[in-house]
């Protein structure tokens, strides 16, 4: 990088982190209806960030749910290839709000991190897209290649109007790569493309046993108690190695070759990590798989929640009529979720005894997504990354999801370079969320050099 830059980019970095921090303090949480305007504020706050780095054509788009941000910079030349840098800006509900060592909306830094929701997912890495344009555009007035940018603000509800907006509207997003910084490496040093994420499938199961609630002492042992009966089902769904029962729940997934398996034991990544971070005391699951591939390339079905009965102060000796329990299943290639939602809810109606009904209201939710990973753009995003961080980047699976990567890569037909600068231990969804700072601003270098890579570039 030529000393203009590089200075600029060293005085600018004070200035940068304050930046980051205001975006942080709006409580953009997508999930709740009463921070709707939050999630707004977040936007609009992101266009007048887009303008003063010297983006165009920035623009609000409102959805039916929540609004997403539209910029672009296009005068490198027809002859340049077009980047489509997507993100979002809302952010995961706060609960449980006193494990936070600092609140949540104060975004604080301690050592080298930046603790506050959204630090790292994923307006810390949004944000360092925009500063990498920024510091381009001033030291240089210009950009390697156009630039397009779609920032949504639904991600963590499922990304319901993106999904819709982009096939409308694929001649404005045209492009030829998609760039999206949403996830993490694996090591401060050890920097990580992935190719592929899974997918997902949610419901809510409702056990009904009796029109009403019922006395235990005339009725115990005569009628099913609902909340027994639902442990009882859901109870069924594993075997003892952790294997999903219901039938034909594997028929479609994705084998996984001696060669990529050889691969991904090579990471270094595994039982120890996942221990450490997680504070639990022994790993769970599928034991003929690794834990990168059980989070990676394995689907699971997840108990998120489940309620039903007394559970307030004191003691009530009551049969609870009914019981409720969240579900959901990440899903992997070439699951479809329509089908794995049939045969989860007809296994369920297959266990449920004579004594009880059972209800299972499903969404239909995203497929997974697999990209190959020696695509020039991918291989652009691994010369940044070497020149950046020392280091080749390792090629990876993770388990969460991105749902608009698919219509990215289908209804544009783009190839999608994950390239993350969170961290492991980042505590995503969690208390206590934190940004590795160093990685921030390595992040900005990156993107600049992600940019410089694919000038020129034939996809
Ligand atoms: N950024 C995450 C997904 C992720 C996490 C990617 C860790 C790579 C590493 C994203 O914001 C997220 O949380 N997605 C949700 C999607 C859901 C709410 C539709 C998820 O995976 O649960
Ligand atoms: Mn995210
Ligand atoms: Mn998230």
């Amino acid at each position: 990088m030529e000393d203009a830059l590089t200075t600029y980019l060293e005085e600018a970095r004070p200035r940068q982190l304050a930046e980051l921090q205001a975006w942080l303090r709006i409580p953009s949480i997508s999930t709740l209806a009463g921070h709707k305007a939050d999630v707004k504020q977040a936007a609009t706050w992101l266009m007048a960030q887009m303008r003063q780095a010297g983006l165009e054509h920035v623009e609000l788009i409102e959805t039916e749910t929540q609004p997403m941000v539209y910029a672009d910079w296009l005068h490198a030349g027809p002859d340049q290839p077009t980047v489509l840098i997507y993100g979002h800006f809302d952010v995961q509900p706060v609960d449980p709000l006193h494990l936070w060592a600092t609140p949540p909306f104060e975004p604080t830094v301690r050592g080298e991190n930046l603790y506050a929701r959204g630090a790292s997912d994923d307006k810390g890495q949004t944000f360092l897209h925009v500063k990498a344009v920024e510091a381009l555009l001033q030291t240089r007035g210009g950009l390697p290649v156009n630039v397009k940018f779609l920032v949504e603000g639904e991600e963590e509800s499922g990304s319901r109007a993106i999904r819709q907006y982009v096939p409308a509207h694929a001649a404005k997003l045209a492009a030829d790569a998609a760039l999206i910084s949403d996830s993490h490496i694996l090591a401060p040093d050890q920097p990580a493309v992935l190719y592929g994420l899974r997918g997902m499938w949610t419901a809510e199961v409702t056990v009904t046993t009796a029109d009403h609630d019922l006395h235990s002492g005339s009725y115990g042992g005569a009628i099913h108690n609902a909340n027994q009966a639902l442990a009882e089902l859901l109870a069924q769904l594993h075997d003892a190695q952790g294997r999903i029962t219901v039938p034909g729940f594997y028929d479609e997934v994705r084998v996984l070759s001696a060669e990529e398996r050889g691969r991904l034991a090579r990471l270094p990544y595994g039982e120890a990590e996942i221990l450490a971070e997680s504070g639990a005391p022994a790993v769970y699951g599928e034991p003929e798989y690794s834990v990168v591939e059980r989070t990676g390339a394995r689907p699971t079905l997840e108990i998120n929640g489940m309620w039903g009965g007394f559970i307030g102060e004191g003691f009530k000796t009551v049969i609870p009529c009914q019981a409720h329990a969240k579900i959901s299943c990440r899903l992997v290639p070439y699951q479809d979720p329509a089908r794995i939602g049939e045969l989860v809810t007809r296994h369920l109606q297959r266990l449920a005894p004579p004594t009880v009904k059972v209800e299972v209201t499903g969404t239909r939710g995203s497929h997974a997504f697999l990209t190959p990973y020696d695509t020039p753009a991918i291989q652009a995003a691994a010369r940044a990354y070497a020149l950046v961080f020392g280091k080749e980047p390792v090629y990876t699976l993770e388990g969460g999801g991105i749902p608009v990567v698919n219509v990215l890569q289908e209804a544009l037909n783009l190839p999608v370079v994950l390239m993350g600068f969170g961290l492991p231990d980042d505590n995503l969804h969690a208390p206590n969320e934190k940004f590795y700072l160093p990685n921030f601003y390595r992040g900005i270098r990156t993107s600049i050099a992600f940019l410089e890579e694919m000038a020129g570039t034939d996809t």
